[in-house]
């Protein structure tokens, strides 16, 4: 039977395994991109927070004198280059990533919420503040790509009919 704490600590590696199949699948989008000089801007600025995402949930479990589980990180690293791959495959790949970035931030936002409650269930205030902290990181990641995906759409759209392999990313 698992007790709040063990239990927050479980949901603090699944959010580390979580930022870490992030870092993999923007870098894999960011690195692809090639006509959507904003996307890959603002996806790389993402790619910065969510590497330090990772390092403050490090601080954290290591404050809870546990740490980050490396089977689990693994797990999630493979599902990230299976999903890079599978982008990659589409030919309307950048439509895809997008589709990917706006359901992965809503996964994160709902994990980050629930760790704050977790945290605040355990009397962890300093967890709670740190996932209160990055909740509002990937929120704002959220609504960027919610602000932009009909333009974007628009755009790779129009690029199709002229040049599908210049619209593709
Ligand atoms: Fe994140």
């Amino acid at each position: 039977m698992a007790d709040i704490d063990e239990r927050l600590n479980q949901w603090l590696r699944d959010a580390h395994a979580m930022e870490q199949q992030a870092e993999q699948m923007l870098e894999a989008q960011a690195r692809r991109i090639e006509n959507y000089p904003e996307l890959k801007e603002r996806i790389e600025r993402h790619i910065t927070e969510t590497r330090s995402q990772k390092e403050k949930l490090e601080t954290r479990l290591a404050a809870r004198n546990t740490s980050a589980s490396g089977m689990k990180d693994i797990a999630g690293q493979f599902s990230a280059m299976m999903q890079g791959v599978g982008g990659a495959l589409a030919d309307d790949e950048v439509a895809k990533g997008i589709l990917a970035s706006y359901t992965f931030e809503h996964m994160e936002i709902g994990s980050y919420r629930m760790l704050v409650a977790a945290a605040e269930a355990a009397g962890d205030t300093e967890t709670a503040r740190v996932c209160e902290e990055i909740c509002r990181e990937e929120e704002a990641m959220a609504s960027w790509l919610e602000d932009h995906m009909s333009e974007i759409t628009r755009a790779y759209l129009m690029r199709e009919e002229v040049s599908p392999e210049a619209a593709k990313r």
